[in-house]
């Protein structure tokens, strides 16, 4: 050994628990490689005596192939309350007072308004008395005493939490023909305790766009019930749109992104975000499909203090969102306000420096959710419909609104909404998990209408690939079925999904070895391993060596769901938990981050040697799937040359690794781990750094040893020059 790795090695055992060790050996031998196309781990036999550890790993750093620079991104849905009461900053509860049958207390709900004070919901489509035809209802208030009463929201799910020093920002539309003595605004909490208050100027007779900004005085939770209290003196006063923001959002944006969610989200360097869904885009039935033209005002002038605006939150119509229960009113339904549209989405994803990888409705609502509301085949247009035709027009107009100039309609709505510049737009994923006929045939049309209008107007639409679902399932195939049909001219990108549990994952490693090079890419658009737990995530982790493995084939994987707000979920196991004021990050968040903020430009060939299987040849078939089953891996080199080598080791004890990389000079490593005692342990609320990554520097050499912690991802990363 010689000094300086000596000295490695002491700073190493010094800083790292006893399981943990790195040192040099002195063994050198031929390297064996394995190269493209087989990308799964390979167990050869060598000479015994060439190593001494369980493993020996050789690398050939020369000869890599290139993958997808896109490979690790995210994938958001409005499941989970993870948008309107969780990402959207939004503190205001049916703030426009549109919710409906769905909600406890109707178009009221979210809201209580003291004894005496006299509250109605009024209708402006009777007599166009509304702030604009998206947004109908506005709430009329009445007070005839001589005490000031109030209304009052105490926002989503848990409530609001407020930050000492913080500024919130209030919004509200009000008009008072009959005038009104006072408006008083408050943050208060359940003893009546005022945190901020601020005075809404004299009214005018038509509905105006009041602001006003609160500093709280004091930090509370959730639990200390703090509300937006708007105060009335006698009088009679119309309001709508009524808004509360804390001014600190990701990017300091207005109408903008709760900043803790959204910096988990850039500390993940998510090389795309797939948006808006999921089941969302397509509906239970396609009256509840997400519509991204409603997200962003469908294009309706809307005058705001005498300045005509288009795209405000004030001209987004209210939907509901399929992930709520439409069949009984609730204390927490769900509505899409669609305050995060496609304009934020966009926003969002030039903030997070990923591709956008928007996904439209087909035409067809969700074979699964929506077959079971109204019957195979869910809600399909006919084809040669025009309500159908519709839906390709709004694709269409998707890639204007994006990259048209102010000579087109929707591209002219963009430049107004604030963008002047084009938004970054390569691929639309054209419906989202369906199959069948009912499904092809429409996507085919959409097909169709893109070939056309990258003839008619290549300059939008030449670049523009489309993105073909291949079913729910794992064992799904036809989307393939179709390309081996129709060439590879039928999809840019085709769409998986599968949820399975861990010992699937362990067992698929080597899925995409075996995929046409030649084909079409895979966009792995939604996958997880079940559940929250270390096991999970190693299984997740294990597969994900076999998708960079295969990342010249797989261009783009996505964890899903994103977001789980722990009061009130639909899908567990989440990415990242969170409820008002708090946010928590899974162990399977963690081997996203290790996976996206380690990953390869290029994978190197590498071959994994077993001590196990040479010692015992004749059961070797046996136990190389025994070997393979504890340690999987992948090693490569990013834009810089370091050398990247991700292990997963997912038995329960520690394994012992020669690394061996020829002409590699010694070098300081860091070296990253994320394990725990436990398969079952998690990250709760209670405890939500139970396991976390931890770094240590060492020095690595041309041959050296490495031992794996037992249940453990471990990320090498060894800088070449
Ligand atoms: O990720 C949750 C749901 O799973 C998505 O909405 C859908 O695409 C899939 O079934």
């Amino acid at each position: 050994m010689n000094k300086k790795s000596l000295l490695g090695f002491l700073a190493l055992i010094l800083t790292v628990p006893a399981f943990f060790a790195c040192k040099k050996t002195d063994h050198t031998s031929e390297v064996i490689v394995t190269e493209r196309p087989t990308p799964s781990i390979t167990i050869k036999p060598i000479q015994s005596q060439d190593f001494s550890t369980d493993y020996l790993l050789t690398i050939d750093s020369k000869n890599g192939y290139e993958i997808s620079n896109l490979l690790y991104g995210l994938f958001l849905e409005d499941i989970n309350f993870a948008v309107d009461g969780g990402l959207y900053a939004e503190m205001v509860k049916n703030r426009s007072f549109e919710f409906g049958s769905m909600a406890k207390g109707q178009n009221l709900h979210g809201w209580s308004v003291d004894e005496g004070l006299d509250c109605n919901v009024i209708d402006g489509n009777l007599d166009h008395s509304y702030i604009n035809q998206n947004n109908p209802h506005y709430l009329n208030i009445r007070n005839t005493t001589s005490s000031e009463l109030q209304i009052n929201n105490s926002g989503f799910l848990d409530g609001m939490t407020i930050t000492e020093g913080a500024t919130y920002k209030f919004s509200g539309y009000f008009r008072s023909k009959e005038g009104i003595s006072s408006v008083h605004i408050l943050l208060k909490d359940e003893s009546g305790y005022i945190y901020a208050s601020a005075t809404i100027p004299e009214i005018t007779d038509e509905f105006h766009k009041y602001e006003v900004t609160l500093t709280a005085s004091k930090s509370a939770s959730s639990t200390l019930g703090v509300g937006l209290y708007i105060v009335f003196g006698k009088g009679s006063v119309d309001t709508d749109m009524i808004s509360l923001f804390p001014q600190d959002t990701y990017k300091g944006r207005p109408n903008g992104l709760r900043k803790d969610l959204a910096l988990a989200l850039e500390e993940l360097s998510p090389t795309f975000l797939r948006f808006p869904g999921g089941c969302v885009v397509e509906g239970e039935t396609l009256e509840n499909s997400y519509s991204w033209k409603d997200s962003i005002g469908n294009g309706l002038p809307f005058e705001i203090n005498g300045t005509v605006t288009y795209g405000d939150v004030a001209t987004r119509p209210l939907s509901e969102n399929l992930w709520g229960d439409q069949n009984s009113a609730s204390n927490h339904p769900y509505y899409m306000t669609y305050g995060l549209g496609f304009y934020e989405y966009f926003l969002l994803c030039e903030d997070l420096g990923s591709e956008p990888i928007p996904i439209v409705n087909a035409g067809l609502s969700c074979l699964i959710q929506g077959t079971k509301k109204v019957g195979t085949p869910a809600d399909a247009l006919p084809v040669d419909s025009e309500e159908f035709y519709q839906y390709i027009q709004d694709a269409i107009d998707l890639v204007e609104f994006c990259k048209g100039d102010e000579t087109t309609t929707w591209g002219a709505i963009r430049i107004a909404m604030g963008h002047k510049d084009p938004f970054k737009l390569k691929f639309i994923g054209i419906g989202n998990e369906q199959w069948g006929t009912v499904y092809f045939e429409r996507y085919e049309q959409f097909v169709k209408a893109f070939e056309k209008a990258a003839l008619e107007k290549p300059e939008l639409y030449k670049d523009i690939q489309l993105i073909v679902a291949n079913g729910p399932a794992s064992t799904d195939n036809y989307a393939w079925k179709k390309i081996k049909l129709f060439g590879t001219e039928y999809a840019g990108l085709v769409d998986e999904h599968y949820y399975m549990p861990p010992s699937w994952f362990l067992s698929n490693i080597n899925r995409y070895d075996s995929y046409d090079r030649n084909s079409v890419p895979v966009f792995l658009g939604e996958y997880a391993a079940k559940s929250n737990n270390l096991e999970a995530a190693l299984a997740e982790a294990a597969f994900m060596t076999g998708i960079e493995r295969n990342g010249d084939i797989v261009k783009l994987a996505s964890y899903a769901p994103l977001f789980g707000n722990s009061i009130s979920y639909q899908w567990n196991p989440d990415l990242i938990w969170f409820k008002s004021g708090v946010v928590w990050k899974s162990v399977n968040y963690y081997v996203q981050q290790l996976f996206s903020t380690n990953v390869a430009k290029q994978v190197i060939p590498s071959s994994l040697t077993s001590k196990q299987s040479l010692q015992n040849e004749s059961t070797s078939k046996v136990n190389e799937i025994a070997v393979a089953k504890s340690l999987y891996q992948v090693c490569g080199l990013d834009e810089n040359n370091d050398i990247i080598l991700k292990f997963v080791n997912v038995s329960d004890k520690p394994i012992d690794i020669t690394i061996r990389i020829p002409e590699l000079k010694d070098t300081n490593a860091i070296i990253t781990t994320l394990s725990s005692e436990s398969l079952s342990d998690m990250n709760t609320v209670v405890n939500p750094t139970l396991i976390t990554p931890k770094e240590v520097s060492v020095i690595a050499s041309k041959d050296f040893t490495y031992e794996i912690p037992k249940y453990c991802v471990s990320i090498l990363r060894i800088p070449t020059k």
